[in-house]
C-alpha cells in the first residue's frame, strides 16, 4: 500500500500546497483525489514518486520510504509506481512502438523479440495494436492518452498514479479511458491514485474519495459518504454528476 503521513511541501514563492497531508491507499484500491485547480493534487502525486521532495512527513510505497530516499531506493520505487502524465508525454519523433520499447529497455533492460512481444501485448491491453508503427502526430487525443497509459504500464508497475486522465477528452473517449483504468485494476491488480475533475471518471473508477483543500485532506470516505458530505466542493461536484450520469 501507499501510506502518506503528515506531508508538508512549500515553494520558494511562499506557496504552501501541502500542509499536513495524510492518506492511505490500500493495495487493490483506487483512491480518487478531488480538489480545486491549484490545490496541490499534482504536487502530491509528484511527491509519491519523488519528483518533488516534501520538507516534512513520510510517504511509503510497499514499506519503502520515498521522502529523503537515495537514488537507488528512488529507482526501485519508480519501478513499482507508474505515473500517467496529463499530456501523455510521448516522444514525437518516435513511433508508438518505439515509445513503448523505450522505458522497457531503460528500466528493465528488455530488448529484441521479448520487447516486441511486450509492446504488442500492452498495445492490445489499451485496444490499439494496429497503431504500433504510427507516429504520435497521427493519433487522436484519446489515442495518445491510451498510448501514454500503455507506455506507463509496460514496465508492469504495481501502482499507478493518473493525473487528470480524462481532462479535455470527448465523452466516448472519456468512457474508454475510465473503463481502461477499471480494467487495469481488475485484471492486473494495479493499485491507483486518480486525480480527476470528471464526475463520470470518478463514478466508475473510485473505491474511495479524498478531498484536498488548503493543504489538507478535508474529507476521506466512500463514494456514498462523499455524496452525502456537506463539504461545499463535494456538494457541487455531486450535484453536477446527477446531471451527467
Ligand atoms: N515546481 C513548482 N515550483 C513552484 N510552484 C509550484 C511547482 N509545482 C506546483 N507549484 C504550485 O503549487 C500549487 C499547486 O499546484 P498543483 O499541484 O499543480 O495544483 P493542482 O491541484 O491543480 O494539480 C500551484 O499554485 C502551483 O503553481
Ligand atoms: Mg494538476
Amino acid at each position: 500500500m501507499i501510506e502518506i503521513r503528515d506531508v508538508y511541501k512549500a515553494f520558494g514563492s511562499g506557496l504552501r500546497p501541502l500542509q499536513g497531508v495524510s492518506l492511505d491507499v490500500p493495495t487493490g484500491t483506487n483512491v480518487v483525489v478531488l480538489g480545486k485547480s491549484g490545490s496541490g493534487k499534482s504536487v502530491l502525486l509528484k511527491s509519491i514518486v519523488g519528483l518533488l521532495v516534501p520538507e516534512h512527513g513520510s510517504i511509503t510505497v510497499a514499506g519503502e520510504e520515498v521522502v529523503g530516499a537515495d537514488r537507488r531506493t528512488l529507482q526501485s520505487i519508480r519501478r513499482k509506481v507508474g505515473y500517467v502524465f496529463q499530456s501523455g508525454a510521448l516522444y514525437d519523433s518516435l513511433t508508438v512502438g518505439e515509445n513503448l520499447a523505450f522505458p522497457l529497455e531503460k528500466t528493465r533492460g528488455i530488448t529484441g523479440s521479448e520487447a516486441r512481444e511486450r509492446v504488442m501485448h500492452y498495445l492490445e491491453q489499451v485496444g490499439l495494436p494496429e497503431k504500433v508503427n504510427k507516429m504520435p502526430s497521427e493519433l487522436s487525443g484519446g489515442q495518445r492518452k491510451r498510448i501514454g497509459v500503455a507506455r506507463t504500464i509496460i514496465t508492469e508497475p504495481e501502482y499507478l498514479l493518473y493525473d487528470e486522465p480524462t481532462t479535455g477528452l470527448d465523452p466516448q473517449t472519456t468512457k474508454e479511458i475510465a473503463e481502461l483504468i477499471v480494467h487495469l485494476k481488475q485484471d492486473l491488480k494495479i493499485t491507483a491514485v486518480t486525480v480527476t475533475h470528471d464526475p463520470y471518471c470518478l463514478h466508475i473508477v473510485a473505491d474511495t474519495v479524498a478531498y484536498l483543500e488548503e493543504g489538507k485532506i478535508l474529507f476521506n470516505g466512500t463514494k456514498d459518504e462523499a455524496h452525502r458530505s456537506d463539504v461545499e466542493f463535494l456538494r457541487i461536484f455531486f450535484s453536477l454528476q446527477e446531471h451527467r450520469v
